[in-house]
């Protein structure tokens, strides 16, 4: 449920995207991702073309993993995972690519309902771990998967990788 209903009292639709949804979503899911990393520019890529490359190449190796929330007609965010990636150190794993939430639209939930569906999408296709990584300044982003219950296991570089087991989930209340 989004919170600070005063601001937006509905809760968002999340759904997959069919090839041709994608294709004419491509151009405002890749101004999603430039305006949400405005605070953050230096984990990002920087140009439009980059990140069209970056948002095509997400879906085509996982669709099913790719995942937008809407009010309305208005996208406000995308998660895209792979379900089934090889690990260097950990084998196969659920691997979390990217989550991005419109500015105007973060801190109300919106992100979290996006990773219960990623999550779940890992779970069902039989991963044990889902894991990610985040900059290691991207205070808020590190925040909010600890919420999730993810734990740092490593650090390369400027990046931390990040580790959930999914092994009970979803959690029972
Ligand atoms: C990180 C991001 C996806 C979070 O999405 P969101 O919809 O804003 O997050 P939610 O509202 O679902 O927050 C869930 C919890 O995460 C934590 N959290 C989220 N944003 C936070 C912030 N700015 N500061 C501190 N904690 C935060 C809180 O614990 C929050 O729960 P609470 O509001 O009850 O305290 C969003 O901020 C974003 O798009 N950031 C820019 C892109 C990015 O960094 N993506 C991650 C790449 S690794």
């Amino acid at each position: 449920m989004i919170k600070n209903s005063s601001f937006s009292p509905v809760e968002p639709g999340v759904k997959n995207l069919e090839p041709n949804e994608f294709s004419k979503l491509l151009s405002s899911l890749v101004q999603i991702y430039l305006a949400s990393y405005q605070s953050y520019p230096q984990y990002a890529y920087k140009t439009e073309k980059q990140v069209h490359s970056y948002l095509k190449w997400l879906y085509h190796h996982d669709p099913n993993g790719f995942f937008i929330a809407q009010i309305k007609e208005e996208v406000i965010g995308w998660a895209a995972c792979h379900s089934n990636w090889e690990d260097w150190l950990e084998g196969k794993v659920g691997e979390v690519h990217e989550i991005v939430i419109k500015p105007a639209f973060q801190r109300k939930g919106v992100g979290h309902r996006l990773m219960e569906e990623v999550l779940s999408y890992l779970a069902s296709r039989g991963r044990e771990k889902a894991t990610l990584w985040v900059g290691e300044k991207n205070q808020p982003a590190k925040e909010f998967y600890s919420k999730l219950g993810f734990v740092q296991t490593n650090q390369v570089n400027h990046w931390i990788r990040m580790v959930l087991y999914l092994t009970n989930f979803p959690p029972t209340p």
